[in-house]
């Protein structure tokens, strides 16, 4: 599906990990649409040495950051504009991390150093990458910035933890970076809301599976995939979607809005009970 939607669009694409990363699926997409692009992920996520094949695949130079070192960023975007020789149109922020999370520390029992560094890499690192470019006024007029994130934001999913707050100030800190940069540059902010997706990011969530399983059967769609994510965002990062802005865009099939479906209910009855 090469429409060129992105001819002659360059971006830098955040979390990359493996090809089960929606960045990954997203690099591609945009590839093939005729975007040109930079990889960046954190040191340690390129000392794997998975994104060096997708780098190959699609001709784009890879530049750590750390995204909560601001000298990183600010070398990340000096030299993509120059790999460019000009500005950055998009940007693909898909980055997450829960400390606690991973270290298997209940809601209710947080290490508050930990849920910093939580906020700090999947949330507050938003805005360092938006105020990096727009002190450097790196972003095109039109352009586009997504971040990627999820419905524990507004509804609680106990499992998804200390993730639930960094999603919900994610998406705040789209919103209100989005006034700015909209009145100054026509830069546009979103967040999308993504179905359950098994990445590796994913399944660090306890009960992942049961989870996307729940999803599926709530969601009128089924889940959305990590390549349909992809395409929305080539979608947010064309000319196509040039109005949409500071907002929270959910991609989840359905999910958002089911109070309850016929799925989820045969799975209550008892068999037998019509
Ligand atoms: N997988 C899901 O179910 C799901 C659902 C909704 C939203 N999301 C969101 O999508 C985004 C991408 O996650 P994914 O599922 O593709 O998993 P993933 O594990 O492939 O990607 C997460 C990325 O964050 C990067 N990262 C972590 N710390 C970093 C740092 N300090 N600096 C720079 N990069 C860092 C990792 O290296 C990795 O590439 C995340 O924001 C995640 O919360 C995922």
């Amino acid at each position: 599906m090469a429409n060129n939607l992105l001819a002659g669009k360059k971006g830098i694409i955040f979390g990359a990990l493996d090809e089960k990363s929606i960045a990954w699926k997203t690099a591609l997409a945009c590839h093939a649409q005729g975007a040109q692009i930079v990889l960046s992920n954190a040191p340690v996520a390129l000392r794997m040495g998975e994104i060096n094949k997708l780098s190959e695949l699609i001709g784009a130079p890879v530049i750590g950051a750390d995204v909560t070192n601001m000298d990183d960023l600010k070398k990340l975007f000096e030299e993509s504009m120059a790999h460019f020789g000009g500005k950055v149109d998009f940007v693909l922020h898909s980055i997450g991390m829960g400390i606690n999370v991973r270290k298997g520390k209940h809601y209710t029992e947080l290490n508050y150093e930990w849920h910093q560094k939580t906020l700090d890499i999947s949330a507050t690192s938003l805005h360092r990458v938006l105020r990096t470019a727009w002190e450097l006024d790196a972003l095109s007029e039109w352009g586009s910035v997504v971040a990627l994130s999820y419905i524990a934001a507004q509804r609680v999913f106990p499992d998804y933890n200390e993730m639930a707050d960094a999603k919900a100030l994610l998406e705040s800190t789209a919103r209100s970076f989005g006034y700015h940069y909209g009145v100054r540059n026509k830069v546009r902010v979103n967040t999308i809301s993504q179905s359950p997706t098994r990445t590796t990011a994913g399944s660090g969530v306890k009960g992942f599976d049961a989870f996307v399983d729940y999803a599926e059967k709530m969601s009128p769609l089924g889940n959305a995939l990590a390549e349909d994510c992809a395409n929305y965002c080539v979608f947010m990062f064309s000319d196509l979607s040039r109005y949409i802005t500071m907002q929270n865009l959910f991609h989840d099939g359905g999910f958002s809005y089911t109070g309850v479906s016929q799925a989820i209910v045969d799975t209550m009855m008892p068999s037998g009970d019509e």
